[in-house]
């Protein structure tokens, strides 16, 4: 199966990877449906990353931001992004927030859901700014217009970036092979990128722990961790 997926991806013109949270598992960084751990299990990811939930309580969602900061920020890229870094004729899309693909020196990253090192006004007067996210800060006024400052990510109910949607819309529809890496695919739109680079007739190639709702649209499903996986099938001959 390895070697038929390597063909898959070695005879495409065009090669577009589509990534979630299990691309980050091994790098230490817990996925969505992984039972958050320790002082935060009490909370609901979705209720904390929603503009209602910021607006209940902004400090909560800021230290919750703070805490993931800290953990993304300690993380190491591991040999799967290191192994996508390492082809410059892949389009890199992710769901992630964490920037351990450009820290591994991916170039070509479409971030559907933003990233968590930044932060932006969320009074829209667009002011965004970098994080430390070895020492994140705690709540901040945007320094343009005054409103709160808040991560740059896509939360509940919010759109995400039409530029990045526009692109990667683009790529999948065109491509010849579609990487899947480390999703549960059920969260659209994003979810949706696969159904339409297997409509447009690409080959699908799916690398997961465990079966996901992008099993049913695989050529090849690879069960097992990203970081063995990816770099096997990116190898040079
Ligand atoms: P999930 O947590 O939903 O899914 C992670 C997937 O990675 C699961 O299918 C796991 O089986 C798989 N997995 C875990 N460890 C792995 C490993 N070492 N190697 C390969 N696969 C592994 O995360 P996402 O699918 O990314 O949205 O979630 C999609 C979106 O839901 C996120 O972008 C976020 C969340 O709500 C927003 O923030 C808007």
């Amino acid at each position: 199966m390895i070697d038929a997926a390597r063909r898959m991806l070695a005879d495409g013109q065009s090669v577009v990877s589509f990534s979630g949270a299990g691309l980050s598992a091994e790098s230490g960084v817990g996925t969505f449906r992984d039972a958050q751990d320790g002082l935060w299990a009490k909370y609901d990811p979705v209720q904390l990353a929603s503009p209602e939930g910021f607006a209940a309580d902004p400090e909560l969602v800021i230290d919750w931001y703070a805490a993931r900061r800290r953990v993304v920020g300690d993380a190491q890229p591991n040999p799967a992004h290191v192994a996508l870094a390492g082809r410059r004729d892949i389009l890199h899309v992710t769901q992630n927030v964490d920037d351990l693909l450009s820290r591994a020196g991916a170039e070509q990253v479409i971030a559907l859901h933003g990233s968590i090192g930044f932060d932006r006004c969320h009074g829209g007067c667009g002011h965004t700014e970098c994080v430390d996210m070895t020492d994140p800060p705690g709540l901040l006024e945007c320094p343009a217009c005054g409103a709160p400052l808040r991560p740059a990510v896509v939360w509940f109910g919010e759109a995400m970036p039409q530029e990045a949607w526009d692109i990667a819309e683009r790529a999948c529809r065109d491509c010849d092979a579609l990487l899947v890496i480390g999703t549960s695919a059920v969260v659209y739109p994003a979810a949706g990128l696969i159904g339409i680079a297997k409509s447009a007739g690409a080959g699908i190639i799916v690398v997961n722990t465990q079966p996901s709702e992008a099993s049913p649209l695989a050529d090849i499903e690879l069960l097992g961790p990203a970081g063995e996986i990816v770099p096997k099938l990116l190898a040079h001959n």
